[in-house]
């Protein structure tokens, strides 16, 4: 049975939401029976496609790998990223969201942005477009704010992103991706919103959470923020499997009788 978004909203304070990335049908085969949801995230910019950070991903590059997402996930909500750059006005943003859901199964998109995004929410969501809103930490702001860092820690900003909220669930969102910041402030939004948050890096309170499966599998170091936690030292048996495959053909054991016709 396919998840819906109905199902997804009744699970709030309910049934935790889990969230994960998937960039492929190999993956989304293997997480589609345990997870609500399958994030298409544009972090595959970064874990996939070995780029410094997300800006850089295209339409068309969102668009096959949410393709190839969608043919193995039977079970699980697919929801699509939308690339920097392709939601910066109310049209352009319908254009773009209008063939994600054209050239796609996905079921949802996501767009990054707090009340200054607030009217392209309710234009796409008046356009029959499920939106999840994304705030606190943007990763696709990097540039523009030149690093990454939590957000919250002032009364100030904490009362910014409690705004950042309202304005979302007011245009319409269906779900919000909350990351980056101090639990106090996701707790308070999932409190105050009705529709159900999910974090990264915010904390046990929200309604669910999401992680980047190379992060959370042990695929990338380079550098593990803290709110990931390995579930599998995945690069290293990777690594061990790989170099007894390169000695067994180096010398020539491997394939022996068993693996020969
Ligand atoms: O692209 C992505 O993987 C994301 C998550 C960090 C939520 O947006």
């Amino acid at each position: 049975m396919k998840r819906t978004l109905i199902q997804l909203q009744k699970m709030k304070s309910k049934e935790k939401i889990v969230m994960i990335t998937a960039y492929d049908a190999l993956f989304a085969s293997i997480f589609d029976k345990y997870v609500d949801i399958i994030l298409v995230g544009d972090s595959l910019n970064m874990s996939f496609a070995g780029k410094e950070d997300t800006l850089s991903v295209t339409m068309e590059q969102m668009i096959y790998h949410t393709q190839a997402v969608c043919t193995k996930a039977k079970e699980s909500f697919v929801l699509f990223d939308m690339p920097f750059g392709t939601y910066t006005n109310k049209k352009l943003a319908l254009k773009n969201a209008t063939r994600a859901y054209m050239e796609t199964r996905a079921d949802a998109i996501k767009i990054e942005g707090g009340k200054e995004r607030a009217k392209i929410v309710k234009y796409l969501t008046q356009n029959d477009i499920a939106v999840f809103g994304h705030i606190g930490l943007k990763p696709q702001s990097v540039r523009a704010e030149g690093e990454y860092s939590i957000k919250g820690k002032t009364a100030e900003d904490k009362e910014s992103i409690i705004e950042d909220a309202l304005a979302i669930e007011e245009a319409g969102a269906v779900a919000l991706i909350i990351e980056g910041v101090k639990p106090d402030v996701a707790e308070e939004i999932t409190k105050r919103v009705s529709i159900p948050t999910i974090g990264i890096g915010a904390g046990v309170e929200c309604d669910g959470q999401v992680l980047v499966w190379s992060d959370a599998f042990g695929f990338f170091d380079e550098f593990m923020p803290k709110f990931v936690k390995s579930y599998a030292d995945g690069k290293g048996q990777l690594t061990e499997a790989i170099s007894t495959y390169a000695s067994e053909v180096k010398s020539g054991i491997f394939p022996d009788d068993k693996y020969t016709y």
